[in-house]
């Protein structure tokens, strides 16, 4: 089979597809011919040894992923040949099979293709979490999502909807504001690209509190980080919630007084642990995302797909800031 994979650490455009062995399960393992895997952030970071997790060599990158199984270990006894999944793990899911343990995958809905399938849970599993469990979302409140035009903010997007929140969108251009407003959020802010000085600082702060008629934001989901993460901290509300999400940034060091003086929480969101320490809670969530997809309160769309020869390039335009929305591989029809 074929496989685009990671021989060691190294420049994105230092891999390439190349062919291997086909899989076969461990007694507990599944193996699924993928069809489609989703393109996201950890995978700029993993094959450059930049990521929290460092998988063993030779690993595929690609973190989600949906296809259908074509063999089942001996002791798996709750998946069949032929059944339709979406896979979820760290990585593997870049290449034409994956192997996965038989609790990493879950049902694909029969309305659901094998492209929204393989985008849907990193990021629908990470934006219900942390406004769900972390921030406790109520109707009616407000959200702003920074990065949102990118793979997770899109989804951060439908589900702050579908919560009955009003979204405020934030993003480095007009194209990608664009893009946020078609998915539904109520209001945006455009913020400095690359000249993120106070100025643009203090502009972005003042942004957020017009949005909000001067009372600041109730939540704040940042999988962005860096020099935007101070002034949105200080527009958020007395009592407000600061998802702590990705850095796509950089790792910002923010001055510890500002939640004392908003009396607002800040908010560590781990999607990948909580799926191993509370499964249950994690299951029924993804049973409420399913029923919102089924209602048409989230519409997941993928803006483009790439074939896996040009995986290299779809991670690439993740780490460049040129990607607008979310990106599929597309490995078989
Ligand atoms: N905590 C969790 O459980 C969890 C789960 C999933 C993902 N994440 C994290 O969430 C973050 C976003 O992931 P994603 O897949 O949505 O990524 P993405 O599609 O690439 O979107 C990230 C957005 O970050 C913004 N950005 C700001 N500075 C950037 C830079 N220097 N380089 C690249 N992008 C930059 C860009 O928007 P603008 O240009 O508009 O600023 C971009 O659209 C990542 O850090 C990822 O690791 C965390």
């Amino acid at each position: 089979m074929k496989a685009f994979l990671c021989r060691k650490f190294g420049p994105i455009n230092s891999h390439t597809v190349d062919e291997v062995d086909n899989l076969v399960p461990g007694d507990n393992e599944v193996v699924v011919d993928v069809h489609a895997a989703g393109v996201a952030f950890p995978d700029v970071l993993v094959v450059q040894g930049l990521y929290q997790i460092k998988p063993e060599f030779p690993f595929s990158p690609g973190g989600e992923f949906a296809g259908v199984i074509s063999s089942t270990g001996s002791k798996v006894k709750m998946w069949n040949e032929g059944d339709r999944v979406i896979g979820f793990k760290g990585s593997g899911g870049f290449a034409e099979q994956a192997i996965c343990n038989a609790y990493n995958i879950m049902p694909l809905p029969e309305t659901m293709d094998y492209i929204i399938g393989s985008i849907f849970p990193l990021n629908y599993g990470t934006s219900i979490h942390a406004f769900k469990q972390r921030a406790d979302l109520k109707e009616g409140e407000s959200v702003l999502i920074m990065g949102a035009a990118g793979g997770l903010g899109l989804t951060a997007i439908h589900v702050a909807k579908a919560m009955g929140a009003k979204v405020i969108a934030a993003a480095s251009s007009n194209e990608k504001l664009e893009l946020c407003q078609s998915q539904g959020a109520d209001e945006t802010i455009l913020y400095s690209r690359n000249n993120m000085n106070r100025d643009s600082q203090k502009e972005f702060s003042n942004k957020i509190k017009a949005a909000t008629q001067g009372q600041g934001v109730d939540v704040i989901f940042d999988p962005v980080g860096g020099a935007y993460c101070e002034p949105a901290l200080r527009a958020i509300a007395w009592k407000g919630r600061y998802l702590v999400i990705g850095f796509t940034s950089s790792i910002p060091s923010i001055p510890l007084n500002l939640a004392l003086l908003k009396g607002c929480q800040i908010i560590g969101v781990f999607w990948g642990n909580f799926c191993l320490k509370e499964p249950l809670v994690n299951a029924d969530n993804f049973k409420a995302l399913f029923k919102m997809f089924e209602n048409d309160q989230i519409k997941p769309f993928v803006v483009e797909t790439y074939p896996l020869e040009k995986t290299a390039h779809a991670i690439e335009l993740l780490a460049n800031r040129e990607a607008l929305g979310k990106i599929a591989i597309k490995i078989r029809d």
